[in-house]
């Protein structure tokens, strides 16, 4: 199959959205920018279609689908009821990157949930991920746009790369603003959870849920035997072919403790200006302290390391980095739990 690769501008934009729109119509499934990272999409009415995602990502059977709206009808139908929890976090952060877990109605298939009784939800704020559901008039269902266990994509060229020849057509509306993906909660237990960290905190979210937590395997490594509560957070995830080490602790540290263990093919990455002190080759992925400007550049680094064909990688982490933060949560599970004290 011939894959299409889109660039978007103000000329083409509605023309190729149609074009997009009638692929998914057609059960087609086709990759689309928005505002976290690039999304996978299918009709999410039509089962087969959004049987093939699995197919194409290589994805595991029994790890569910984020289901995109572009307005509050859409919701009305695919879940039970809009709680007033539910209600109270779509006006303070819809459309954004907030995903809601709610029960499903018997419209929503069960290879979306993989047989749960509930459905994710998120309501894109990306102009064209938000066009293209208006467009197809159905909601549409979306993992990352990733080979499965690979970074997630933040640019159409890193959706090309993982899917070309696999799906006729991406859109390209340039690199994504927030760069991981959205955060997920829960409201179908006794209290709000988060699922999955994301660039919402959990202290936006209590200002409007005062009781909402975060699930301790989302910062924590699953014990053996452990049921995850949400099923994505027990794959490994995110990880480039090189190895990835995580080292805690001051620059001076760091430099010093990959001089010594890093064989020549090994990557550092870094802080903005660290380059200097660190003598192996190295790379940024953003200011320090910066969580956003380190979740737009996140997966992309992770990308380029395997393009530098590293063997092994080592990223500095601050001694006082936060365990919740979206950032650390990325990278402790594409390091697979390793990380080093310096
Ligand atoms: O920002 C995002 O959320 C991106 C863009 C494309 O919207 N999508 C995304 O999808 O990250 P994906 O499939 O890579 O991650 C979906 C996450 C997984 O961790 C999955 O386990 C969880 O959402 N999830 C989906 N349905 C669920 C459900 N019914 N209950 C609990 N967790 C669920
Ligand atoms: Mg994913």
């Amino acid at each position: 199959m011939e894959t299409q690769l889109i660039k978007l501008t103000e000329e083409n934009s509605e023309e190729a959205i149609a074009q997009a729109a009638k692929l998914l119509l057609e059960g087609k499934i086709v990759g689309i920018p928005t505002e976290t990272v690039y999304g996978l999409g299918a009709n999410a009415y039509d089962a087969a279609a959004v049987r093939e995602i699995f197919n194409v990502k290589g994805r595991p059977q029994d790890n569910p689908l984020i289901v995109h709206i572009s307005d509050l009808m859409m919701l009305n139908s695919i879940v039970k009821e809009i709680t007033p929890e539910a209600a109270a976090l779509a006006r303070r952060f819809w459309p954004g990157p907030l995903t809601i877990v709610l029960h499903k109605t018997e419209r929503i298939p069960d290879v979306i949930s993989c047989g749960l009784p509930t459905v994710a939800v998120r309501m894109p704020v990306h102009p064209v991920a938000s066009a293209l559901i208006r467009k197809a008039g159905v909601p549409v269902a979306a993992p990352s746009a990733n080979l499965s266990g690979l970074p997630s994509t933040t640019t159409a060229q890193h959706v090309y790369d993982d899917l070309k020849g696999k799906i006729p057509m991406i859109l390209d509306g340039g690199p994504c603003d927030v760069g991981v993906e959205s955060t997920v909660i829960s409201l179908t237990g006794e209290r709000p959870v988060i699922l999955r960290p994301g660039i919402i905190t959990l202290e936006q979210i209590r200002e409007v849920l005062p009781d909402a937590v975060i699930s301790e395997a989302a910062t924590h490594e699953l014990a053996p035997g452990e049921k995850a509560e949400s099923p994505g957070m027990k794959y490994k995830h995110y990880s480039p072919k090189a190895d990835v080490t995580l080292v805690r602790g001051s620059l001076e540290h760091f430099a010093q403790y990959v001089k010594q263990v890093a064989a020549c093919d090994a990557y550092a990455m870094c802080f903005d200006g660290e380059e200097e002190s660190i003598e192996i080759p190295c790379i940024s992925y953003g200011a320090k302290g910066d969580l956003n400007a380190q979740a737009r550049r996140l997966f992309s680094v992770l990308r380029a390391v395997d393009r530098f064909n590293a063997s092994s990688v080592f990223v500095r982490l601050e001694p006082d980095t936060d365990p919740a933060s979206a950032v650390y949560n990325r990278l402790i599970r594409s390091a697979a739990n390793k990380v080093v004290e310096v």
